[in-house]
């Protein structure tokens, strides 16, 4: 058994099989197996340039670890926890190949380097599909955007109705969120682009491997500059999870509202029957249970980012053992958001407004109130004084059980508002009223719709 481990020359016994299943992380490692594939024959070539090796036997194991790339594609590779990791299987099967040529790839690197290249590499590849996620999701909230362009719906706060908004002003605050994750990646990426193989197991290393070379074929953007803080170094991956969780609350958020907006007291969604089930008891029943899920699912990514913060706080320099859970946390956490992104926009392109329901009742909840009082302002009046003036006619609206358009003149001219005032009453004259950059007046929207369709192509 010993003779099988990395570590054989120091030990004379086997390891306790107890052990061998505890330390493993083989079940969880191996979809590293393509990046573990890719540094290491970035590793080689560069071995074979300073000479440590020569050229042609570099090529020798480039080859080969390719083919064993294409057998673990295939399924062919048998995994065992004997071999603890991903990057012992991987040479082990090249030793098994090429003999004492394999014993050589792992000059002048260490595992510590090895794993957290590759983890890097991977999760360089997890932010460009989340990327393409996100983009697609953005899409989707933009073409919904155009097919309800002049639509109305209330807005709110604290989930009661406050002022009218354009339906495409609503879909477009997603694509801003999304934006916004998009450009967290983008910058967490530039911190996961450095390159950490060479800092061997912490010190660096007396051979003259050559650091540069591999950061250009690895495509990373620099060289990690100290070998001591990069087998410690997991703040990309905090980052990197954190990035997630953000994403997972916007999700999350948009789930809730959506759940809430398709409940029978709301009435405002149509959504598709293929993201909805049913009640195994109650025949009437469709049931939110996608958005419900993607609203519990961030619980998951949340505590990933609690996860990762609890394992790296308090470790010594360099590396310790405890850091080959962060996969754990990095991995669940990824998969989660992505199936969530990956429901999403197909959810989204499938839903419609109810909008007979939306303008049945949109007239309802004074959404034309603040409007009114901007109308007294601009016409001179005191802002505290037109707020007090609108909040006593919403009294008297509620007493009579009336619209504010409906009051009768008398009553607005007592609130110091003539007829003219009038005139931005009701919810679309309200909307029209709007003027401010980045607001819900229907131009500022077109503009921005556009600007959205521009940017997304
Ligand atoms: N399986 C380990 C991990 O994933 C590989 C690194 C092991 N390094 C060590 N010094 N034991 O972190």
């Amino acid at each position: 058994m010993s003779g099988q481990k990395t570590w054989g020359g120091r030990f004379t016994g086997g390891t306790d099989e107890r052990v061998e299943a505890f330390t493993e992380s083989i079940s969880f490692d191996r979809r590293l197996y393509r990046h573990d594939i890719l540094a290491s024959q970035a590793h080689a070539r560069m071995l074979g340039e300073v000479g440590l090796i020569t050229p042609p036997d570099a090529d020798r194991i480039a080859v080969a670890l390719a083919e064993i790339g294409a057998e673990i594609d295939a399924g062919k590779m048998e995994f065992s926890i004997s071999l603890e990791d991903i990057h012992t299987h991987i040479e082990r099967a090249l030793i098994a190949k090429l003999g004492d040529l394999g014993r050589k790839l792992h000059t002048g690197r260490s595992r510590n380097d090895q794993v957290v290249t590759d983890v890097k590499l991977w999760v360089r590849d997890a932010v460009d599909e989340l990327d393409a996620l996100l983009t697609d999701l953005q899409r989707a909230f933009v073409e919904s955007a155009g097919r309800e362009q002049g639509v109305v719906i209330p807005g709110y706060t604290h989930l009661q109705r406050a002022q009218p908004v354009l339906a495409a002003h609503y879909f477009l605050a997603y694509v801003e969120k999304l934006q916004r994750d998009r450009d967290r990646l983008a910058d967490c990426r530039k911190r996961v682009n450095v390159l950490p193989l060479g800092a061997a197991a912490l010190a660096g290393t007396s051979l003259p491997i050559d650091r540069e070379s591999v950061r250009q074929k690895l495509g990373f953007e620099s060289v990690a500059r100290n070998s001591l803080d990069v087998s410690s170094d997991r703040d990309f991956a905090l980052e990197f999870v954190f990035c997630l969780s953000v994403i997972a609350t916007h999700l999350s958020g948009w789930a809730e509202e959506w759940v809430i907006w398709s409940t029978t007291e709301f009435n405002f969604l149509d959504l598709p029957d293929a993201f909805c089930t049913g009640s195994s008891i109650m025949p009437h029943k469709k049931n939110p249970d996608v958005l419900e899920l993607t609203r519990g699912k961030s619980a998951r990514v949340i505590s990933s980012l609690q996860q990762l913060f609890l394992l790296v706080k308090g470790l010594p320099l360099a590396y310790n053992r405890d850091l080959q859970e962060d996969k754990r946390a990095v991995f669940d956490a990824f998969d989660t958001v992505a199936g969530c992104l990956a429901v999403a926009a197909p959810l989204v392109r499938q839903t419609k407004l109810r909008r007979d329901v939306i303008a049945a009742r949109l007239e309802d909840g004074f959404l034309d109130a603040t409007t009114l009082m901007e109308a007294l302002i601009a016409r001179g009046v005191p802002m505290r004084s037109a707020h007090e003036a609108v909040g006593t006619l919403v009294r008297e609206c509620e007493r009579r059980q009336c619209r504010l358009a409906e009051l009768p003149d008398d009553v607005f001219a007592a609130s110091g508002g003539g007829a003219e005032v009038r005139a931005v009453l009701g919810v679309s004259n309200a909307l029209a009223a709007f003027k401010s950059y980045g607001s819900t007046a229907p131009a500022e929207v077109e503009r921005q719709l556009l600007g959205w369709r521009e940017r997304l192509g």
